[in-house]
């Protein structure tokens, strides 16, 4: 089979080394790719947004499938473009995409079928949300309905706070719509299920650390770490999850002529009342994706190609059994301007293996070798048997990779 996957980061590379593992798997172009990808397959420098110049290449080339890793590709149409010319895809609609492109969108969805999640208000007009935010006395989230590269909600402690979210959010692009959301708490969850449009297959249940500092401190990033399967979320609630909040939005997007096919993600928050849904993507999740497929056992690209021709079954894939942990690397000074361009060493000396894998996201191969070339610079994966073994690998390996105030936290996993 010839797979096109779309995406740079180390989501992709992750997915590149999994499909490269299936007997499946004949040829595989990576849009844009980055240096790990370039092991696993050939890159296309290519802009991701250009559906256009991504189709020409996938019929000169003769492709089978499309994988698409990130989102804006998705929400702006890239498999309605595919599927026209009748090229199989691993990925939403941009109608089925809305479940992550537009959080009203997802927010009336969930209530129309009862799927648990937030009270909601929904606002057009930024001095409307200020003035309910006021006189309503209490705190709220404040979310921007549109995609916004993880920057779209802010959890605001007091009313101020609150209006000045409203502000913030709504000076842009994605805030022209905003969402107040009723706070809860506990703890979170990932769970990413396969989806051919009716039938779910979930992976184990991920969590991410996505402040920058230990202990959950500092601001927020793309992801500092991640663990799988998520620590005190067992079987009962991960079937509770699928059942309650991932089956029924499923139903109702085929109900409604708009099936969704691909990696459905939902955010949950684990509550005193039980699992409630906190948002949902369409795609893989960044960093989830670099623990969930070291555990994947079975043909992975055989179950994306089943989900695009609607034939999944829930027995596709197994679980090694054991934890993954990814430990990110990243470049001083991220998430708010990373310093780039700094020599790596150490990487190549490191022996891969089935319980260490390196992910690369933002790293390049310059006149001097490997650089860094993006705030997460890569993820290092340890796997085994137990979550302090899992840790151990992947800490262990850090100190060999050197660039200059290399930045990680040390208490992913824990
Ligand atoms: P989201 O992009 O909607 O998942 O929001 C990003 C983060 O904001 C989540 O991972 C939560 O930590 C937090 N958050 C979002 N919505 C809520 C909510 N209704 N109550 C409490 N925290 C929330
Ligand atoms: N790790 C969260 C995400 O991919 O959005």
């Amino acid at each position: 089979m010839r797979v096109l996957l779309v995406g740079g980061g180390g989501r992709e590379h992750a997915l590149a080394w999994k499909m490269a593992r299936s007997p499946l798997l004949e040829r595989l172009l990576i849009v844009p790719g980055n240096t790990g990808t370039a092991r696993h397959g050939q890159n296309v420098p290519l802009p991701v947004q250009n559906a256009e110049s991504l189709l020409r290449v996938a019929q000169q080339e003769r492709i089978d499938l499309l994988v698409v890793g990130p989102d804006n590709p998705l929400a702006d149409g890239i498999v309605d473009h595919f599927q026209a010319a009748g090229i199989a895809a691993f990925g939403p609609t941009a109608a089925a995409a809305q479940i992550e492109s537009s959080k009203s969108f997802a927010k009336q969805l969930m209530q129309a079928v009862g799927v648990p999640t937030a009270e909601a208000h929904v606002f057009d007009d930024a001095e409307q949300a200020a003035g309910f935010a006021s006189s309503s006395g209490r705190p709220w989230v404040v979310k921007a309905d549109g995609l916004a590269l993880g920057k779209g909600v802010v959890v605001a402690d007091d009313v101020a706070g609150t209006v000045a979210a409203v502000k913030k959010l709504a000076a842009t692009p994605a805030g022209k719509r905003l969402l107040l959301e009723e706070r809860m708490s506990g703890p979170e969850v990932s769970v990413i299920a396969l989806c051919d449009g009716k039938t779910l297959l979930p992976l184990p249940p991920a969590r991410d650390y996505k402040r920058l500092l230990d202990g959950n401190q500092g601001p927020n990033t793309g992801g500092m770490g991640a663990i799988a399967p998520a620590p005190g979320v067992d079987e009962a609630t991960l079937q509770t999850i699928v059942s309650r909040c991932m089956q029924p939005v499923v139903d109702a997007l085929a109900a409604r002529g708009t099936p969704f096919v691909g990696a459905l993600f939902a955010g949950i928050m684990l509550t005193s009342d039980g699992p409630r849904v906190l948002e949902f993507n369409a795609r893989f999740g960044d960093p989830e994706t670099q623990v969930l497929l070291p555990l994947v056992e079975g043909d992975f690209l055989a179950a994306l190609l089943a989900c695009a021709e609607g034939r999944l079954q829930p027995t596709m894939l197994r679980w090694r059994k054991g934890t993954a942990v990814c430990v990110v690397l990243a470049a001083p000074g991220y998430p708010d301007s990373a310093r780039l361009n700094a020599p790596i060493s150490g990487v190549e000396a490191l022996e891969e293996n089935d319980n260490l894998m390196i992910f690369h996201a933002g790293t390049a191969i310059t006149d001097v070798g490997m650089a860094t070339a993006g705030g997460r610079v890569m993820g290092v994966v340890g796997v085994a048997g137990s979550a302090p073994t899992a840790r151990q690998r992947a800490y262990d390996a850090i100190p060999q990779i050197r660039f200059e105030d290399k930045h990680f936290r040390t208490d992913i996993g824990t």
